[in-house]
């Protein structure tokens, strides 16, 4: 595979103790022992107001912004792992995107960063769905809000508190499976997209 492959894993939560976060981290683990480079980002480093047209008109969008869509222009499969609330997408996250999707360089297409990149989603949460219905928003956001190529499949850790043991890694070895295959998925993907 080529090495220009790279993989970013994105938690759409920042809190400490984040299940997301974990999903996020066992996801480079995986990348890396199976030779795909991969980064673990987290959105708490990348502090940004809620989207705001005023703010937008007077000062532009955030450097945290710029900063998230230069690290995401190195990387050429990112994997988000968002928490569901209320049947939705995390709005860390969305806001996040929501920025990104204004940043644009003189010499770019418009929401180029998501264009030109594949896309992989997963969720995890305490409750019995692990966050699967936050997913269909993710998607959305993704593929119709901003021209991203997300694969298809996704999936969710349902009971989170339980789901990890004290390695980071899936209990359930079936998940854990699914989640190696999916990440290789990207991982070929994005290496068919950028060579
Ligand atoms: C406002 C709010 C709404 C939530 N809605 C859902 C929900 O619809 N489905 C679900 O599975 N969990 C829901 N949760 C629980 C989150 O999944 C849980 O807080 C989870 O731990 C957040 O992700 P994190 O562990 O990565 O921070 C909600 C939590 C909050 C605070």
């Amino acid at each position: 595979m080529s090495t220009d492959v790279r993989l970013l894993f994105i938690s759409g939560s920042a809190r400490k103790s984040s299940y997301n976060k974990k999903l996020a981290r066992l996801g480079v683990a995986i990348a890396e022992a199976n030779g795909i480079p991969a980064t673990f980002l987290d959105l708490g480093d990348y502090p940004m107001p809620i989207y705001d047209g005023d703010l937008e008109a007077e000062v532009g969008p955030p450097d945290q912004a710029r900063k998230l869509k230069h690290v995401m222009g190195l990387h050429t499969g990112i994997f988000f792992a968002s928490p569901e609330y209320n049947s939705s997408i995390s709005p860390l996250l969305k806001n996040a995107i929501d920025w990104v999707s204004r940043v644009r360089e003189d010499d770019e297409e418009p929401l180029e960063v998501f264009r030109t990149r594949v896309f992989a989603i997963g969720a995890a949460s305490p409750g019995a769905l692990g966050g699967l219905r936050g997913l269909n928003a993710v998607r959305q956001v993704l593929e119709l809000g901003v021209g991203a190529l997300v694969l298809p499949e996704q999936f969710a850790v349902a009971r989170a508190g339980d789901a990890f043991d004290e390695h980071g890694h899936l209990k359930d070895k079936d998940m854990q499976g699914k989640y190696k295959a999916q990440i290789q998925k990207l991982a070929r993907a994005a290496h068919v997209l950028h060579g």
